[in-house]
């Protein structure tokens, strides 16, 4: 009988792209189907996130569930991989003895023989290097018989070189490596024959994009070159650095019209004196000229970001030029965050400046009341309005006939169509909106 697999996925869309091609490589090299049951798998595969305490604690609560599964069928190979991972190799082999792998964030094209070897010498292993990280491998891609959505995931970039003071993502995916271009476009061709028509490029800081390969084409390029796939009708993009962003590429997506009018360009705070302690290496006024040329050339952008409150050192003073810089910028959305302290990162170490953990809380909530303003504000403007959307699934609340599907801004909107529109882009008018998502009829 068929072997069987499990991911359990936690973080970033990059964790979701490395287990979705882990998943086809098991499934198309070596015959193993998905299993929705963890503990019936014959291979359970954590995908795990380190990037806040929170996501550790998910992640080892998780693994520890599966101790009586294990006990049951000894069989079943466990392996524990990501970026918790290769923080926590050793604890979590010392914490879950019955946990067969631990493999940190360069060994994911390693994982086939090391299952083959566990499954052959009942041996635990733990694979944890990240020094030759100038090796790093992207996992292969062909084309697989499973189905792709309409939207999907490409990573081209893997690490980073900033080492912002609080971020744990340079010691867990380690320096920045670019995939070669001409992969891309395959896997991005390949995809497009597939029927997908939004493709969403990832890396940690994917405007640096092509700087560690000699030779090779520069962001702004690769988004040209990927724009002109026949068959994609979408391309965004994440994450974006304010320092390595620049003018060209606002031009290019301006002047591209697969290209989105949805940027995400996290500010992290609106103090100068804050970004500083960051290591941000930009302050507010590049943030500003960054922002403004944008509003000049993309009309009707949607700018979101991400945030973080309570750095070690935060005053009220900063924390009100947080929410001035929300207010200027009119983000559309904001991804908002407690600071929380990552082993080995500077800023872990100034605990004499620790904000208490009420204080950052409440600002935590006033920033997101201000911010759920803005979106509200922005959302009445959409009323009836045509937007154009692709319709990427059925929404979960509304029953038979309902259609869901994303607006160029990153807007969810449900409407009633046939289910043949899967995957096409539809003009509707907004009729009524939500805290979340949009409702609209078919545009006459
Ligand atoms: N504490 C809180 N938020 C963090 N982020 C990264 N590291 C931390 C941390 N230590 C946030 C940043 C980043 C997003 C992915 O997660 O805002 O942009
Ligand atoms: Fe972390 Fe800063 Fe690199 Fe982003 S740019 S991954 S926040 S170190």
């Amino acid at each position: 009988m068929a072997k069987t697999i499990n991911i359990q996925t936690y973080g970033c869309q990059m964790n979701d792209y490395e287990s979705d091609r882990t998943y086809r490589l098991f499934h198309d090299q070596y015959g193993y189907s998905w299993n929705e049951d963890p503990t019936t798998s014959d291979l359970v595969l954590f995908n795990t996130c380190s990037i806040r305490e929170k996501a550790d604690q998910k992640a080892m609560s998780t693994i520890g569930s599966l101790l009586k599964a294990k006990e049951r069928n000894p069989k079943m190979v466990i392996a524990v991989g990501g970026c918790m991972a290769q923080m926590k190799g050793k604890e979590i082999q010392e914490r879950f003895p019955y946990v067969d792998i631990v493999f940190g964030t360069h060994q994911w094209t390693q994982l086939p023989n090391l299952v083959f070897n566990v499954q052959q010498t009942k041996t635990p292993s733990l694979e944890i290097d990240l020094t030759s990280w100038k090796n790093y491998k992207f996992l292969p891609f062909d084309k697989t018989e499973e189905p792709y959505a309409v939207r999907e995931n490409v990573t081209i970039q893997n690490g980073c070189n900033h080492f912002c003071t609080f971020c744990l993502v340079p010691f867990t995916r380690g320096r920045e490596v670019s995939r070669p271009a001409k992969d891309i476009l395959r896997e991005i061709e390949i995809l497009a024959d597939h029927g997908v028509k939004e493709v969403n490029l990832l890396g940690q800081n994917v405007n640096a994009y092509g700087s560690d390969r000699t030779g090779e084409m520069k962001f702004s390029k690769l988004l040209s070159a990927v724009a002109a796939i026949s068959g994609i009708e979408r391309v965004r993009f994440v994450t974006s650095h304010p320092n390595v962003f620049d003018f060209e590429m606002i031009d290019v997506i301006a002047d591209t019209k697969e290209l989105c009018n949805d940027i995400h360009l996290p500010i992290q705070s609106g103090s100068d004196r804050i970004l500083d302690l960051m290591e941000r290496e930009y302050h507010i006024d590049q943030y500003r000229r960054l922002h403004d040329y944008m509003r000049k050339r993309i009309p009707n952008l949607s700018l979101r970001t991400d945030i973080i409150v309570g750095f070690p050192g935060e005053t009220e003073e900063d924390f009100q030029q947080t929410l001035n810089a929300v207010k200027e910028f009119d983000f559309d959305q904001s991804y908002s965050f407690m600071y929380s302290p990552r082993p080995n990162t500077k800023a872990a170490k100034w605990k004499e400046q620790f904000i208490e953990k009420e204080v950052a809380g409440e600002r935590l909530i006033r920033l997101q009341s201000l911010q759920q303003e803005i979106h509200d504000r922005h959302s009445k403007a959409y009323l009836d309005q045509a937007v154009e959307v692709l319709v990427d699934g059925t929404p979960k609340k509304q029953g038979e006939g309902w259609l869901s599907g994303k607006t160029q801004t990153h807007r969810t909107v449900n409407f009633e169509g046939p289910k043949a529109w899967m995957g096409t882009l539809q003009n509707v008018v907004i009729t009524d909106t939500y805290p979340n998502s949009m409702r609209a009829v078919v545009a006459p």
